[in-house]
Formats: C-alpha cells, structure tokens, sequence
C-alpha cells in the first residue's frame, strides 16, 4: 500500500463512466448531505469552503437532496457554485434525490414519484440551486403507489426537455433496475456499499453491470461508523441519524467498533487511515464504482480523497476483508421502518 500522506491529489486521476450512458466522473464524489441534515450541526462556512476544495481538487459529483434540510442543502450548493471559480463550477454536475414528503417537525410522512409531483419537485431544485439543468436526477425511494415506469418516464421527458442530462436511481432492487432501463437510458444507481455493507454483491450489481449501470456507492463509511473517528463516548444530536441507527446501539457499537479496530490494525500496519483503507477498498471493487464520501469539513475531505492514492494489493485486500469479513457488522442498515422503503432489500 502507498499513501500520498493523506493530501489531497492535485493529478488527475482517470475519471471513471457511470454506466454506459452516463458522465464520466472524477473517482469519488462529494455526498452534501451531512452539510445540511442528519448528522448533528454543520458549520456553514466550513462546509462551503469543503465544497470548494472538493471543486479545487478535481471533484465533479456533488450529491445532494432536495429534502436533506428541506432545500437547505440545495441553496448550499447554489451558494457553493456561485461563489466558486468559474471553471469550477463548470466542472460541478449536480446529483439530485427527489419525493420525499416531509412534516414541518422535520418527519418522513412518504414518497411521491408521480409524473406531475417529479416536475414540481424539478421546477423547485433548479431554482435552490441556481442552475438551468440538473445532472443526474432520481427519486430517493421508490413510491409504492407509482409504477416506476411512470416516475423514471416524467424524468425523461425532463431529459427530453433540457432540464435534466441523466436519470439515476437509488436503492432500488435487481426488478426495478430492469424496468427502469426499459423505459430510458439509466446512469446510475446510487446504493449503501462498504465492507460493512455487501448486499448489492449477490444480485444488485451484477444486474447493474449486465444492463450497462454504474453505481454511486454512498454510506462508504458507514455514516462514520468504521470511519476510525467514531467513539463509543461520542454524544449524538437530537435528530442524529446513528441515534436511531440499529448498527450504533449498544452492543451492536461495541461489536462494530471492535471490526474497526481490526482495521486499523491493518491500516496502520500500511501507513494509512481506516476511512483511506475503508475508501480504498469500495474504489478497488470496480471502476464502474464512485465511491460518495460525506465529508463536511477540509480535513476530513483531505483525508478522503487521499484514499484514491492507496492501492491494495491483493494480500491487502485479503487483510483488510479478514478484519471485516463480509456480513460481519451487527444490525440493519436502517431502523426497521426506513428499512421498509427499501426496494433493494425486499
Ligand atoms: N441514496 C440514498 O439513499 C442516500 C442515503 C444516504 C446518503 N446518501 C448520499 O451519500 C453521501 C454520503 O453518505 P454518508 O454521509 O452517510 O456517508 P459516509 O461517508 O459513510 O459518512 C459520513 C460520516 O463519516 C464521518 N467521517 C469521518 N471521517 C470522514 C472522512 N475522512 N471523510 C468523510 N466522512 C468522514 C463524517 O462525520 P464527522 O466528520 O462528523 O465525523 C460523516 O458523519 C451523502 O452525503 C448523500 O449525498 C444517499
């Protein structure tokens, strides 16, 4: 394993193609979403100069939706892109996540994805974010009462319209992939996948590869879980996502934390960090694979991207799957009840 001292790179790596119909992007994306929701305060100044920076390093995907803080993190990003260089902001491609209704308590009462409810949601993102299309736009959860036909056929009339340039999905299943991308060219599948997280290995990705899909890989650290940052002692803001998450209480934390020492093991043993070999590992799993960190401040995006710099070799990786082997982290990735909107675990 070599390590570029946890810096971010400043050569351009070889972007990698989501799917065969979708952009070809720097290897990791910026996941927006801690900035502005879920994981306890984020300080705004410090998150737009992360974006920045992320822009400055050669970051093109900046992931987002619109309900992370009710178009919060939307206006961020606007903010974020208008105040960057003009080259930067050229270089941004916006992914967006739509049809989650929300309460004015901040609750999830559902999913809308019907054909007239995906325009409004459009008309409303493009105007938080100050642009005149959106990259990559998809409907968080699929809406159980919509055929997913109908929602991914709204997006393409927007694609036909110049709104939008590519149509994604996220945490659908191997059925849904296949009736999504009969309908229209699909880029993307944005899913939960980390060494904690390998459901998508059976069926999910190989139906994704076979149809042509790339996938947006989110969670890459498991909400901080491995890491090498998260703590037992560590308090959680009311609201704190991992304050309901199955996999951060009690026992659970204690048996998953004891995996991230076994990491750590092995990623000091190479001179890395245990979120650079977590990274790493996701990167090492396929090029059609673009891994979405959350980082939320500089230093933690610096150490992010300086994953790209490591490469596993194959007693590495052997390692690094002996000190978390598949199926070894204790809980749901969600709470019973998110766990529910989940295409891609039925
Ligand atoms: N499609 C979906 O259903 C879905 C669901 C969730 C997220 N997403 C997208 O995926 C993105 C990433 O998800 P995520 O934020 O849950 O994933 P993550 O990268 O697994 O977790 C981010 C958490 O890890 C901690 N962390 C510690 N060291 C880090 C480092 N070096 N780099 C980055 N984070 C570090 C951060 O908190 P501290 O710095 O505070 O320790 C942050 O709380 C989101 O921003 C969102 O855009 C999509």
């Amino acid at each position: 394993m070599t390590t570029n001292e946890n810096s971010p790179t400043h050569t351009t790596p070889p972007r990698r193609a989501l799917g065969t119909t979708g952009p070809a992007v720097f290897p990791v994306g910026l996941g927006c979403m801690g900035m502005s929701a879920l994981y306890g305060e984020a300080d705004r100044a410090e998150s737009i100069a992360t974006i920045h920076a992320a822009l400055d390093a050669g970051v093109t995907l900046l992931d987002t939706g619109d309900f992370y803080g009710m178009g919060h993190n939307e206006l961020l990003i606007g903010e974020a892109l208008r105040s960057a260089p003009a080259a930067a902001r050229e270089q941004a491609l916006t992914s967006v996540k739509f049809g989650a209704l929300r309460t004015v308590e901040g609750g999830f009462t559902g999913y809308d994805g019907r054909p007239a409810a995906v325009k409004n949601f459009l008309a409303y993102s493009l105007q938080r974010l100050g642009r005149d299309h959106i990259d990559i736009y998809r409907i968080a959860r699929v809406d159980p009462d919509v055929p997913i036909e109908e929602t991914v056929g709204a997006i393409a009339e927007a694609v036909q319209a110049g709104h939008v340039r590519h149509i994604g999905l996220s945490e659908v299943g191997a059925d849904t992939l296949r009736r999504a991308a009969a309908v229209a060219p699909i880029s993307d599948l944005q899913i939960e996948y980390s060494l904690v997280s390998r459901g998508i290995e059976e069926e999910i990705l190989p139906t994704a590869r076979e149809l042509g899909i790339g996938v947006t890989a989110y969670g890459v650290l498991s909400r901080g879980l491995i890491s090498g940052h998260f703590s037992r002692d560590r308090a959680l803001a009311p609201g704190d996502f991992r304050g309901m998450s199955p996999r951060f209480q009690g026992e659970n934390l204690d048996r998953n934390l004891d995996l991230v020492d076994a990491l750590r093991k092995v990623a000091e043993g190479r001179g890395v960090s245990v979120a650079q070999a977590a990274i790493a590992w996701v990167l090492s799993r396929g090029e059609d694979i673009v891994p979405l960190v959350g980082a939320r401040r500089r230093d933690r995006l610096s150490e992010a991207l300086g994953a790209m710099e490591v490469r596993l070799s194959a007693a590495d990786l052997a390692a690094i799957e002996e000190a978390v082997p598949a199926g070894s982290a204790a809980g749901d990735r969600y709470a019973a009840e998110q766990m529910a909107h989940l295409d891609s675990e039925r």
